[in-house]
């Protein structure tokens, strides 16, 4: 069987070398596409068509997704669906990431943190399993995705949305129909170079000292721990620093 490492072998989408045309599978879906050319294919996105995704269609995404695995296989998620353009705002304005201000729908996920592993977090990793699979699936019928985390503190999160004490949030997702193209994203290391056998090779990496993680944290807590109409006032000026993600080049 051939095997598919970029998006030059794939044949499902349109690629330039470039760009990859996912606004294709809009007006024709592709839910049976193959495996490797979903992963191969499917590219963040954080703007969208105008036309709302149907919510039929949407619970139909998270039907397939919800054969992510889990621990244990509780299959705890809970999903709060958001459409309302005000509520999206809001979670701007208490300083959420940016692209929110693009997006019409978006989905909070939740888990059951009733966890005796907290040490491996695995309510948090069994809610990852299913927002990477929602973006594969999603992609196939040609509806983009972002995961964000940068979102406010989360007792802030439980208060707008009701969230259950058991429950964490976890994440939100944004998601619409595809406009039209994305750039390709190519990979920044091979499989030869992540892979150790048997043992944590330290020899010879190299740490990026530009993202300053210990002042950006700090500073994170402390406009968190702002109150909200403060954050509000604020926003023009934090969305300054705002970093969407990090130009990553090092180990
Ligand atoms: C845990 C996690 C958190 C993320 N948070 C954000 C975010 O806050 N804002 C954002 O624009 N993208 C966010 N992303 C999306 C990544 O930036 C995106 O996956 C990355 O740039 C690679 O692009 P790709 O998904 O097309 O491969 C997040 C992704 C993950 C897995």
């Amino acid at each position: 069987m051939p095997w598919k490492h970029s998006a030059e072998e794939q044949q499902s989408l349109r690629f330039d070398g470039n760009f990859l045309y996912p606004g294709d599978l809009v007006a024709a879906p592709n839910p049976d596409m193959p495996l490797q050319d979903a992963i191969l294919t499917r590219r963040t996105v954080r703007a969208y068509r105008p036309e709302p995704v149907p919510y039929e269609l949407f619970e139909q995404i998270v039907e397939t997704a919800m054969h992510a695995p889990t621990a244990c296989d509780e299959q705890r998620w809970k999903i709060i669906y958001i459409d309302d353009p005000a509520v999206l705002q809001d979670l701007y304005e208490r300083g959420s990431a940016a692209v929110l201000t693009k997006a019409k729908q978006a989905f909070l996920i939740t888990y059951n943190s009733h966890t005796d592993n907290l040490q491996y977090l695995d309510h948090v990793q069994s809610a990852a399993s299913f927002i990477a699979t929602f973006g594969l699936v999603a992609h196939s019928v040609g509806v983009g995705s972002c995961w964000l985390g940068h979102l406010p503190n989360k007792g802030e999160l439980r208060r707008m949305f009701n969230i259950h004490p058991l429950f964490e949030p976890i994440a939100l997702v944004t998601f619409g129909f595809y406009r039209e193209k994305v750039k390709m994203r190519p990979r920044k290391r091979s499989a030869v170079q992540i892979i150790f056998k048997g043992r944590f090779e330290r020899e010879g990496l190299q740490f990026s000292k530009a993202k300053n993680v210990p002042v950006r944290t700090v500073v994170r807590t402390l406009y968190y721990l702002l109150p909200p109409f403060l954050r509000r006032r604020l926003r023009k000026y934090s969305l300054k620093y705002e970093k969407k993600f990090y130009n990553e080049v090092y180990d």
